[in-house]
């Protein structure tokens, strides 16, 4: 059995129609009002404890567009995971604000997610054409922190959406996988043999994946899952060597939590 997928509910009629443009947006700039409208839809997220431990980079210079991603498009919001500010806040008010770094990673990311899936749902729903990238973890990491003037700690970033309108019709959106392959119910249901089988036959379908790898049947693999693990998805892992030092640099050290961790149950 499906999930449904066209419902009438307008909110998830547009949700089902949510599709990423890959980097070909027009030169049509967004109005104004728009851009305010999805960035108050963006911030209207849930957000852990009240903090908003997250700042909205908003860039419309598409030489920065180009440094940060390599993508262009009218609008870039830098989404960062951001507990400077609450820091600031505290030592102003000649207080501390303590923050832990597995916290601050995991619930900051958490809220940034948030507040970026709001906000391309809001572009969606205004018939504005978007991408989420993960870009900024990837390469030389800590030029992000030069090219956006971010603070040295405290503050690193996490995603990249761009905003704009496609310049050209895009692909028929990806398949997802549902059921008992992502969804399970009750409790986690480990997967047997018959189960992967079921997974390939889902990822098997036309239309299912990345277009990149559309004639992965031409190319003598079994099944688009085999073409994937040889390819981009077994090669994924080594873009983002630079990430955990760069992490580090700014202050999230998660080894330092366990040894804190230690500390304390020592007590
Ligand atoms: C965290 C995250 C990072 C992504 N990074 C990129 C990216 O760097 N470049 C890109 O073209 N697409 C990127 N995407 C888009 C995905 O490739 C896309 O969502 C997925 O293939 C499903 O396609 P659809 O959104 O059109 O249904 C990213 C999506 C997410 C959620």
């Amino acid at each position: 059995m499906n999930l449904p997928d066209h419902p009438a509910n307008p909110v998830l009629a547009i949700i089902h129609s949510m599709h990423s443009t890959h980097g070909n947006f027009s030169d049509r700039p967004l109005l104004p009002d728009d851009l305010e409208a999805i960035l108050a839809a963006s911030i209207r997220a849930p957000n852990a404890g009240n903090a908003q431990n997250y700042a909205i980079i908003v860039s419309q210079d598409p030489a920065l567009m180009k440094e940060v991603c390599g993508f262009q498009a009218p609008v870039m919001l830098v989404y960062c995971v951001d507990t400077q500010r609450n820091k600031d806040l505290a030592t102003h008010l000649g207080l501390a604000y303590g923050t832990d770094s597995a916290w601050t990673l995991v619930t900051g990311v958490t809220d940034v997610a948030l507040a970026a899936q709001n906000a391309v749902i809001a572009a969606r729903g205004l018939g504005i054409d978007w991408l989420i990238s993960n870009g900024v973890q990837r390469g030389e990491v800590r030029r992000f922190w030069r090219l956006l003037n971010l603070p040295p700690v405290n503050c690193f970033p996490v995603l990249a959406v761009f905003l704009g309108y496609a310049n050209a019709i895009q692909e028929h959106r990806k398949g997802r996988l549902a059921n008992d392959a992502v969804i399970h119910r009750g409790r986690y249901q480990h997967r047997d043999t018959a189960a992967c089988e079921r997974i390939l036959a889902e990822t098997d379908a036309e239309g299912f994946g990345a277009s990149v790898f559309a004639d992965w049947r031409a190319k003598g693999h079994a099944h688009y899952l085999e073409a994937f693990f040889k390819g981009p998805g077994g090669r994924a892992a080594n873009m983002y060597g630079n990430l955990a030092p760069a992490l580090r640099e700014s202050g999230i050290d998660i080894r330092a939590c366990e040894v804190a961790v230690l500390n304390q149950s020592e007590l």
